[in-house]
Order: structure tokens, then sequence, then C-alpha cells
């Protein structure tokens, strides 16, 4: 029995051997040599097309995965705001991304309603016109000013007459970012120069005095040089700050493997700051449990911490008349690792609620002059803050204007796995 895809092989032997018999009768050349092997042929022509599978083609479009699905999934997943429009501007897909920035944005209504932007308005008609691709920006102010780059790109579609087909496509970048890390970083160039520009412009003029009018006043000599010398020193101090602050920086993302003492560090801290203490009149005391605080540190950038917080609390909050420094195991909810915490607080003036957010930018200061005069750069909590982020740790700052400030640092306990605790103890 032959099947359907067998057949189409005997019928073309068959019709190979019919034509060549039918020519030979016509030059009457036909003899039985030529018959046995037209047979042959035949039988030889239809066995071997017989055993030939069909071409496996590639199944119609329709049975694949429905385009327009993918498409869908594909826009979904682009974290930035993608809009389709027709040649009237209306809206014809929009992605998740897009309705969280335009929460009123509706499909087949008219994307003006939704974005109200004339730039990119007018973009769009721009790109209907041309048939080229522009870019324009979109700044929105509610909830908070954000900032976007538009791509307005145009689609190679046939133009409907009622339009309905996807003739442009809004891709939106937000900037927010990169100009908030921009703007950051020309205040910090504008901020440090300024911070070094003042004890040099002292310098500058101290020597001016020197070489001049008071070249001659040995008393005035003795102590302009004292005054150079502690502009100097700030200077230094300047400058070792914002390094340590590029290396922090730099290793950020290199969690520390060493475990430390903290009750340590914060001890050796406070006995550091105590001539300090001394000589403003506060009473300067550690609290810690006795035992030891183990976490995973760099010793020198947990102790740039400390004696800040510690420094801070003396210099700003010494009014109060006492510093406490605190250290306590906080056990972790629900099996998460317990974390140590250490306290600094101070029973001085407070800081009021509007600084607080800002005090870990750098060269962030309440009181400028008040901080200057006392050496400080305004560098401290930044470095603080870099700290604990390389540490996995937090901070809190708690303050109330006339009732003193409590800083909070908390790190992740170490606790060392007992078979690694096994191998240290022999
Ligand atoms: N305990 C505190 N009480 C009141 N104000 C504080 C306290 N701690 C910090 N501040 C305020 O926060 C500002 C920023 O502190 P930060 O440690 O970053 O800089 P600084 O102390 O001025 O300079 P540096 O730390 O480089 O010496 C201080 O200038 C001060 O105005
Ligand atoms: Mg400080």
């Amino acid at each position: 029995m032959t099947t359907a895809s067998e057949r189409p092989a005997w019928i073309g032997a068959a019709a190979a051997v019919a034509v060549i018999v039918v020519g030979e009768t016509v030059t009457g050349a036909l003899d039985t040599a030529l018959i046995a092997s037209s047979a042959l042929a035949l039988l030889v022509g239809g066995l071997l097309g017989r055993g030939r599978r069909p071409a496996i083609l590639p199944p119609p479009a329709s049975e694949g995965p429905d385009r327009p699905a993918v498409a869908e999934a594909l826009l979904a997943n682009i974290p930035d705001p993608v809009i389709l429009i027709d040649r009237r501007a209306v809206v014809l897909e929009a992605n998740p991304a897009a309705r969280r920035l335009l929460p009123s944005l509706k499909l087949r209504h008219p994307l003006s309603f939704s974005l109200r932007a004339p730039d990119v308005l007018d973009g769009i008609d721009e790109v209907l016109r041309t048939g080229q691709s522009l870019r324009t920006t979109y700044v929105t102010r509610v909830p908070t000013e954000r900032a976007f780059e538009v791509q307005i790109g145009a689609l190679p579609m046939p133009d409907l007459p009622g339009g309905g087909a996807p003739n442009v496509v809004l891709f939106l970048r937000d900037l927010t970012e990169a100009r908030r890390l921009e703007a950051m970083r020309v205040d910090f160039v504008a901020n440090a120069s300024h911070e070094l520009r003042t004890p040099l412009s002292a310098l500058l003029g101290f020597i001016e005095t020197l070489q001049g009018p008071a070249r001659d006043d040995a008393r005035a000599r003795e102590r302009f040089l004292g005054i150079m010398r502690s502009q100097a020193q700030r200077m230094t101090r300047l400058i070792d700050d914002l390094l340590s602050l590029s290396r922090i920086e730099l290793r950020e993302h290199v969690a520390p493997t060493k475990p430390v003492d903290l009750a340590r560090i914060a001890r050796q801290m406070v006995d550091m700051h105590a001539p300090l203490a001394r000589e403003r009149g506060v009473a300067l005391a550690v609290e810690t449990s006795g035992g030891p605080m183990p976490v995973l540190g760099d010793r020198d950038e947990l102790l740039r911490v400390i004696e800040n917080l510690v420094e801070n609390a003396v210099k700003y909050g010494g009014s109060g008349g006492t510093v406490a420094v605190s250290l306590h195991s906080v056990e972790g909810a629900e099996g998460r690792p317990g974390r140590v915490e250490l306290r600094v607080r101070d029973e001085g003036p407070g800081i009021a609620p509007e600084h607080i957010p800002r005090l870990t930018e750098r060269f962030y200061r309440v009181d400028v002059a008040s901080s200057r005069q006392q050496g400080g750069t305004g560098l401290g909590l930044a470095i603080v803050k870099h700290v604990l982020n390389r540490h996995r740790g937090r901070l809190t700052i708690e303050s109330e204007l006339g009732a003193g400030t409590t800083v909070r640092v908390s790190l992740p306990e170490y606790r060392p796995e007992p078979a690694a605790s096994a191998a240290q103890s022999e």
C-alpha cells in the first residue's frame, strides 16, 4: 500500500518512463532491452523516492508564540517608560513603567491628556513630519522633581488613514540620579577649593605682613608663625580627610573579613579623648558589659568612626557637661544574626530636625564658623557613613533642641563558625 507521501515518487518515475517510451516509439527505436530497462528504471525510481521523507519546514507563524504577547512581555520588562502612539498621538501601548510615571495615561486616548509637555508634543509633530527621530527633555515636578531624556523615534509603519498604526515610539530615560551626582561633584569641587582657599589666603596674608610691616617685630613674628602653623595643619587635615574618604569609597564594596573587638576600640578612643574632655570640663565615660564585642571590621576605619562621634559630642555637645559612650548586644529578630550597638550621647544644645538628614553630606555643618573654629572640616560624618556602608552598618542620629543628641552605630555581630572557633582555640 502506498501512502500519500509515496505516491508522487511513483507518479514521477512512471511519467519519466512514459516520456522515454513514447519518444522511442515515435522514432521507431523501441526494443525489448529498452522496455526492460524502462521497467527497471520505473521500479528503482519509485522505490528510491519512497524512502525520502518530505523536508521539515518551519511551523507556520500562527503555531509559534503570539508575536504581540512577546512584544508585550518585552515592553513590561523594560524598566524605563516606553509609549507607542499613532500619527494622531493617540496612545496604543504603554509599559508598566510609563503607567507608573503617568498614572492618568489611558490607551486609545490622546497622549496630551496625560503628558502635558509642549516640548515633547512638538517633538512628536516634528518626527511625524520629517520621519527623523529626535531627543528632548521632560521635567516633572510632582510628587518630586524628576528629569527625563525623551527619545522620540519614528516607526516605519504604513500610515493608516484613520490612524491606529504605531507610528511613533517614546522612550524616556530617567536623568534624575545622574543629574544629582553631577551636582554633587560640582558642589564637592567648589567646597573643597573653598575650604582650602580660606587657610591659604590667611597664610599668604601673614607671609606678606612678615615680609613688610612686621619685618622687625619679633613678638608679632612669633604670634603670626603660631597662626600660620595652625592654618597649615588645617590644610593638611583637610587633605588627609579627603584622601581617606576616597580610599574608603574605593573599598566600599569589599567587606572586611577580620574580627575586631569594638568594645576595645571604644575604650581606646575614650581614653584618647580624656585630655580634650578635661580641657572642656566634660565628664566622658564609657560603659560596656565588660566582655568583647566582636565585629568583622577594619580597625583603623572603626577607630575613625568612634573618634569622630566622641569628638563631635565633646566639641558640639560638651556644654551639657556629660558625654556617655555605651555598647550593647542586640538580639536579631526572627533568627537573624545579632548586632552590636554603640551609642554616643551628649546633653548639649542638640540639632534642629531639618539639619539631621544632611549631616552626612560632605562639608555640611550646622554652624560653619563654630565648626571651623574648632578645626572641623565637615567631612567627619561623611567618612562615618562610608565606613559604615562598607561594614554593613547603620547610623542613626536622634536629637532634640535643648535636650542633647544620641548617635547610634550598629554593626553585624561576629559569631565565629563552631569549626573555626575550635581550630582557633587549639
Ligand atoms: N553631637 C552633636 N551635637 C550638635 N551638633 C553636632 C553634633 N555632632 C555633629 N554636629 C553637627 O554636625 C556637623 C557635621 O559633623 P562632622 O563630624 O561631619 O563635621 P565636623 O565635626 O564639623 O568636622 P570634622 O569631623 O571633619 O572635624 C558639625 O559641624 C556640627 O554642626
Ligand atoms: Mg566631626
